[in-house]
């Protein structure tokens, strides 16, 4: 079903997948560049239906790095869709005000416009309330912003009122304190947004509109489903709607949106309570990024299409590979790529670092030579530089010492709702055959190897390895990494289970380490210790979800502490000045890891004058993300001599 064609008012769709809006921050001035171009081309040949690009409807409207209707030069936008068009692909204009939605810092001397005075819990910034003509104005300005897409020549505009944004804050009794008839007295908020639409009619005539709906806040005493669909219903009866997206909640809200810590397609039943109700079509999204979820929720009729953002930012040309059977890179509900543009960055992939660089991959042409290039480790920093390296010429050999690929990351796909990372290796490990890598594994990359193959360049990434702080008194069979316990036998595990566990670091690792060791006890006795005044501080947002779930399991945690001493099972620990002790049969070291390079090898390379680059965690410790990056990085500044 999810490859059959649908339409939208009378507009055809090739199939049910839509590429959703995705704030790209990668506007400099008010024309769209080649970058712009070849970002939405790129998901557009890679088998959407219909892509969304985001256009504020003006100035006051515009996150940090969004074009505006009112400044946005027109022939670069029309030339936007004449691009889409060629691969067959529709192109959705989703129309945009962020409302209260914004930092301070990023949106500069414009106002923050809102219907109250009240500051986004997330961005804090107190925002104006609209004036009558401020609401007039920006009612205009959504007028002008859809005849104009439509002028372009965009199939379809999306009226954005969902996540906290302008129209969506309307809505809710928390954010709307307006006494006026734009109130949430009167209607529970949906007056103004309900004239937007209008308007945005009033311009298109009988053309596709779209209005995005949060299907509820989501956030303690905020508006809920009956409401949203009240405002859904009064729209369509109006005849200013063609059809809804249906997203999960705000960003603010305490539930998880988007994360891996959401189930497959765990919002779709929201959209299928709109479906039951309304008759235009419903885009139903979050988590729906693969073919099994989508022709469940189509096939229990939840939903007319499939949107998803970040499917297309992880890998453009998914719908085409899923419609072949082959693999694609999943997107992983990392949740890197949503925390960065928050906070006003450029939008980026942790696992595809091509995501927003295509205009560039473009120039970049793949000249066959004999030279070769050994990349030695086959964790993320290996797979990624080996990829690129053969993408760009270099025959390539890719040396990993482990029976398989996927180095630490094999390990990150251990703790629960993390199996996905599994997939990110098998399709790496497919890309890398395809290309013709020679992969050698259960290998190590010695200097006899590098000798032999005498290559024109070496790449080292060689990982980390963990640092285990000296514990005085803690004997070695009681004293383990993170990685080890990841990787020991269930029995082992159950034993450690049955007496008390703590664990020294209270970042990523220790919390996962910690997750993936509750799972399996009824009551485990973990405590996890931490320097910092904070868990998870490497995790952003992502630490909260975690933090929930081994709160559950009654996991203990200790701020600003440091183990000292063992003595028996008392483990003792500084708390600031104070000296306090835990009780401890198993202690298991999250703390820091060090880069490993085998410096015999890399002296040979210097004294042999030979050209090497050390990239991932054996450049610089950080995460899977940063890794790839690095190894990518590497590769936009080095070719073929
Ligand atoms: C980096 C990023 C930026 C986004 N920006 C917008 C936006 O500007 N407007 C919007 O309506 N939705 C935005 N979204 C939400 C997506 O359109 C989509 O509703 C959400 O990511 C769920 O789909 P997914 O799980 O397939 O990514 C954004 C999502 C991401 C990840």
């Amino acid at each position: 079903m999810v490859f059959t064609p649908y339409k939208i008012r009378d507009l055809e769709l090739k199939n049910r997948w839509i590429m959703l809006a995705m704030h790209t921050g990668f506007a400099e001035s008010n024309t769209l560049t080649e970058r712009d171009y070849a970002f939405y081309e790129e998901r557009a040949k890679g088998g959407a239906a219909a892509v969304t690009c985001l256009l504020a409807v003006n100035e006051a409207g515009a996150l940090k790095g969004m074009y505006d209707a009112e400044t946005v030069d027109r022939e670069s936008l029309k030339a936007l869709a004449e691009r889409v068009h060629a691969h067959d692909c529709k192109l959705i204009v989703q129309l945009f005000h962020c409302g209260r939605n914004e930092s301070e810092k990023n949106h500069g001397e414009k106002p923050l416009l809102a219907p109250s005075a009240v500051a986004s819990p997330i961005f804090k910034t107190e925002p104006k309330e609209m004036t009558t003509e401020d609401l007039a104005d920006t009612k205009e300005a959504f007028r002008k912003a859809a005849a104009l897409c439509k002028e372009i020549g965009a199939d379809l505009v999306e009226v954005s009122a969902s996540a906290g944004y302008l129209l969506s804050e309307f809505f809710s009794p928390l954010s709307n304190l307006r006494e006026d008839a734009y109130g949430y007295q009167n209607e529970n908020g949906i007056t103004y947004p309900l004239e937007v639409l209008a308007a945005v009619r009033e311009a298109v005539g009988e053309y596709p509109v779209l209005v995005k709906v949060s299907a509820a806040q989501m956030v303690e005493g905020g508006y809920e489903l009956a409401d949203t669909l009240r405002f859904c219903k009064k729209a369509e009866e109006a005849g200013n709607i063609d059809g809804v997206t249906v997203t999960g909640g705000w960003h603010e809200s305490p539930i998880e949106q988007i994360s891996y810590h959401v189930s497959k397609g765990a919002y779709a039943p929201f959209a299928g309570v709109l479906k039951k109700y309304l008759a235009v079509p419903v885009i139903a999204c979050n988590r729906i990024q693969d073919e099994e979820t989508a022709e469940r929720i189509l096939a229990e009729g939840l939903c007319d299409f499939c949107g998803t953002a970040r499917a297309f930012l992880a890998d453009p040309a998914f719908v085409n590979q899923m419609k072949a059977g082959k693999p694609y890179l999943p997107c992983l509900g990392c949740n890197k790529c949503i925390m960065d543009v928050l906070k006003g960055k450029e939008l980026s992939c942790a696992f595809n670092p091509e995501a927003g660089n295509e205009h560039f991959e473009h120039q970049r042409r793949k000249i066959a030579t004999r030279k070769e290039c050994v990349v030695i480790g086959g964790g993320p920093a290996g797979m990624e530089a080996a990829k690129k390296s053969a993408e760009r010429g270099f025959k390539t050999t890719l040396v990993c010492k482990e029976k398989d690929l996927g180095g630490q990351l094999r390990l990150a796909a251990l703790p629960p709702k993390k199996e996905d990372f599994l997939k990110y290796i098998d399709y790496m490990k497919y890309s890398l055959e395809e290309l013709g890598v020679n992969i050698l594994t259960e290998t190590e990359g010695t200097l006899e190897l590098v000798k032999e193959k005498n290559p024109y360049f070496t790449v080292l990434a060689t990982g980390s390895v963990p640092e285990k702080q000296p514990i005085e008194g803690l004997p070695e069979e009681q004293y383990f990494t993170a990685q080890e316990v990841l990787q020991m036998e269930e029995e082992k595990i159950a034993e450690l289970l049955r007496g008390e566990v703590v664990i020294l670091g209270g970042g990523a690792i220790g919390l996962e380490t910690a997750a993936f060791l509750a799972e399996r006890a009824e009551e485990p006795e973990i405590k996890i210790i931490e320097p910092k005044n904070k868990m998870g501080m490497d995790m952003g947002a992502m630490a909260r979800p975690l933090l929930n779930d081994l709160k559950k399991k009654n996991v203990n945690f200790l701020t600003t502490t440091t183990a000292a001493l063992m003595e028996g099972r008392k483990l003792f620990v500084k708390i600031g000045a104070m000296t306090m002790f835990v009780s401890a049969d198993t202690v298991i070291w999250a703390g820091g890891s060090a880069s490993h390079v085998d410096t015999e090898l890399t002296m040979w390379l210097m004294d042999e004058r030979m050209s090497y680059a050390i990239v991932g965690d054996a450049n610089e410790v950080g995460d899977g993300g940063n890794a790839i990056h690095d190894a990518y990085a590497l590769f936009t500044h080095m070719y073929l001599a």
